[in-house]
């Protein structure tokens, strides 16, 4: 099983994906975001002669322009997102412990709730995608989308802190320019994953920043 994963990043800092099997060339995207140009993914695309089968939102994003839909166009892939999900662009629903192969590359869907009540990651050998349930020294809010910071717990411990140490973490954002982190370098440096359980639902229950720029647009819009 041998795996390419390229990151796009837009200027505000959100991380979309292209992972591809090196030998069938079938691949999938994640989390596309208006805020790269569409044409940057389909010469991507092009220029390594892929197959796109699916595109993974990994939730409802309340915060940026998906261009999972004009990426389904151009490409003919399905759209694939958690059953819980109101969305009405997907395609195929998933759940808990689905899985999907390119080619000889398995990945597995994980449902991970807590920032919203439809995340979920995707797990190849050596990598996770995380949406926006663990990011880099930090973790998605808990206060809307039906979040909840007891699943957000359960979620960080007894899905992703279980993976290998060295399994490389791939956020939906990051505002530092940092590409990836490891799930090892989480347990030990994340602020969050330092904490009791108590403290983190509390911190997690009185933490209300701002929303999102451009909140009310973006989750109409993605929900179409
Ligand atoms: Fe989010």
């Amino acid at each position: 099983m041998t795996y390419t994963i390229k990151q796009f990043r837009s200027k505000r800092g959100c991380l979309s994906y292209i992972l591809f099997d090196e030998q069938s060339k079938e691949a999938i995207i994640i989390d596309p975001s208006e805020e790269v140009p569409t044409d940057e993914y389909l010469k991507y695309i092009n220029d390594n002669n892929l197959k796109v089968k699916y595109i993974f939102e990994t939730h409802t994003h309340a915060d940026h322009i998906s261009s999972s839909k004009e990426l389904k166009e151009k490409t003919k892939a399905k759209i694939v997102m958690h059953k819980n999900s109101p969305s009405k662009r997907k395609d195929i629903e998933v759940d808990d412990d689905y899985f999907i192969e390119l080619g000889n590359t398995k990945i597995k869907i994980m449902h991970t709730p807590g920032h919203t009540n439809e995340s979920i990651s995707l797990y190849v050998n050596g990598a996770v995608f995380t949406g926006d349930a663990l990011l880099i020294e930090g973790t998605g809010r808990t206060d809307f989308q039906l979040g909840d910071s007891i699943d957000l717990h359960n979620t960080l411990w007894g899905k992703l802190m279980i993976l290998p140490d060295d399994t490389k973490v791939y956020p939906a954002h990051d505002y530092k320019n940092r590409e990836y982190s490891t799930i090892k370098h989480e347990k030990e440096n994340n602020p969050r994953l330092q904490l009791s359980k108590e403290e983190f639902i509390k911190t997690m229950d009185s933490h209300h920043p701002e929303k999102p720029e451009l909140f009310d647009q973006a989750i109409e819009k993605n929900s179409q």
